[in-house]
């Protein structure tokens, strides 16, 4: 059966600018996503420069990494940063109790994470340790990454081998204190935030934007007993406030968080139901940002999406808590639909998926075996979609009926769309969510001249389908053919369980 849909795209009224800060990355001290994924020492056999691998660094870039988050999640509440700087072997080890309770001898510490965002080309998103460490010591470590005057902290940076400062935005207060990060009630988490948000200083011209750490799920009674705590309701500067944004903290999968299902061996249901949660996250901003308008109309308070994506049990014979999973077509199209959604998405002004490199949903996984990388199916969603970074988010407005699929009772549309301009080009991404059938769609493309047009897909033969170290090409984006000039535009067949985007070049 081939299904069919048509929408409208006014190719000149753009929405909101899709901040490239939704397509951010997250490294935790977490089985071997930064140790072994990401550094490896510079005595590694494996090709690196300062300890950081070369194939994997290039990978990331390919994809233009805007942010990265670090050092956790659970671990950034236990991290000491003083432990992570001068020589490396001299640090102080420590037991990472959260994660595989393995000893951690800081090797990556302060140095590295910025030297690895400089290689990246991305923006340091720091997550400061709110939940066992103090005041002084979280003032002091902006005051070591971003003070230039011979400070106490920037005179110690520099004696650690780096004189310059280095710019820092994006501060994160804690994480998850409703949890790991403390078990706080929420009014007890917001005095802490505002506290602790008192003594980050601005040093010099770098100016540091606060995330508090914000729900998960549908805890609206967390953000409301947060935005409450904002030093400004109503109208006023997001700058004035204590934070500038709050987190959310969304993960998917198909069954319950005591047995969420697995990475390959799954079902069409179980299929259907990773897809209808994923969907959910559109309801959670939905909500989440209706509270956020309550206390700041004017939308200054950004929401920061900063752990999302798919998590599954971990792969038999690996540490449980490590959690390695494998990544197929699913993944992909999990990723697919929480962009459609990001991109219009008024609040959300940044997103982290969870984890880059051998973690969760990750974009790499590496074999500890042979050293080889695999790039994932999501991996190359985030590569279909780097022309939506910073270009202004159009409309797309469906026309017909979207097939839908019944799922515990609720349909579901199968299929997901969004679009975005800029300059002289256009994006189109379309998700056909359909386990078995093709998918028909067409575009009625106004008010700008299309010139030409160029389609990519992603699927595989199966569901399943993923990358391994023998076939790291199973699933990845070919050309897609099945493109025709109609009268009023396009039309576009996707096969089934597929992700396509269509570049246009526009005239006029
Ligand atoms: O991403 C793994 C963990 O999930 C993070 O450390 C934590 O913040 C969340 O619960």
């Amino acid at each position: 059966m081939n299904r069919s849909a048509s929408a409208v795209i006014n190719l000149d009224l753009p929405g909101r600018v899709i901040p490239r800060h939704v397509y951010g990355h997250f490294a935790e001290h977490l089985g071997r996503c930064v140790y072994d994924g990401i550094f490896v020492g510079a005595d590694s056999p494996i090709p690196n420069v300062r300890g950081m691998r070369t194939d994997v660094v290039a990978a990331l870039r390919a994809i233009k990494i805007p942010n990265l988050r670090w050092p956790g999640g659970c671990f950034a509440d236990e991290y000491h940063w003083r432990d992570g700087i001068g020589p490396q072997s001299e640090r102080v080890r420590m037991v990472n109790r959260l994660w595989g309770d393995v000893v951690e001898d800081n090797s990556f510490g302060t140095h590295e994470f910025m030297d690895l965002c400089e290689m990246l080309g991305a923006e340091p998103y720091i997550t400061g340790n709110l939940g066992s460490g103090t005041v002084r010591e979280m003032a002091d470590w902006v005051e070591y990454l971003t003070r230039a005057d011979g400070s106490p902290m920037s005179a110690l940076r520099g004696a650690n081998g780096h004189p310059e400062p280095w710019p820092v935005r994006f501060w994160g207060l804690g994480n998850e204190p409703w949890g790991c990060g403390g078990n706080m009630p929420a009014q007890y988490y917001a005095d802490q935030a505002r506290q602790y948000a008192t003594f980050l200083r601005d040093h010099g011209d770098n100016k540091i934007y606060k995330i508090a750490a914000g729900p998960s799920d549908d805890d609206y009674q967390w953000t409301q007993t947060l935005m409450q705590s904002l030093s400004c309701l109503g109208k006023c500067s997001g700058s004035a406030n204590h934070f500038q944004a709050i987190s959310l903290h969304y993960y998917t999968f198909s069954g319950e968080w005591e047995d969420k299902g697995h990475a390959l061996d799954f079902d069409e249901a179980d299929y259907y139901l990773t897809l209808k949660h994923a969907q959910r996250i559109g309801e959670l901003i939905r909500r989440h940002s209706a509270v956020m308008d309550s206390y700041n109309p004017c939308g200054t308070v950004g929401l920061v999406v900063d752990e999302w994506g798919t998590w599954w049990e971990v792969e038999p014979g690996e540490n449980p808590a490590f959690l390695y999973q494998q990544n197929t077509m699913r993944d992909a199209l999990v990723a697919s639909v929480h962009f459609d959604i990001f991109h219009t998405a008024e609040r959300v002004v940044m997103a982290n998926i969870a984890q880059t490199v051998n973690v969760l949903q990750a974009m790499v996984l590496t074999d500890p075996a042979t050293g080889a990388m695999v790039l994932t199916p999501t991996y190359h969603v985030f590569a279909m979609n780097v022309g939506h970074h910073d270009a202004a988010s159009l409309g797309v407005a469906w026309k017909t009926p979207l097939p839908t699929q019944t799922v515990a009772g609720t349909p579901i549309p199968l299929l997901s769309a969004s679009a975005s301009a800029k300059r002289d080009t256009a994006l189109v991404s379309l998700s056909n969510l359909d386990a078995e059938n093709a998918a028909t769609v067409s575009l009625e493309l106004r008010g700008r001249e299309v010139t030409g047009y160029r389609a990519t897909v992603l699927t595989a033969p199966s569901l399943q389908g993923h990358n391994t170290p023998e076939h790291p090409q199973a699933v990845a984006p070919t050309a897609l053919d099945a493109v025709a000039k109609t009268r009023t535009g396009l039309s576009v067949e996707l096969p089934p369980h597929s992700y396509a985007t269509v570049e246009l070049s526009l005239g006029g």
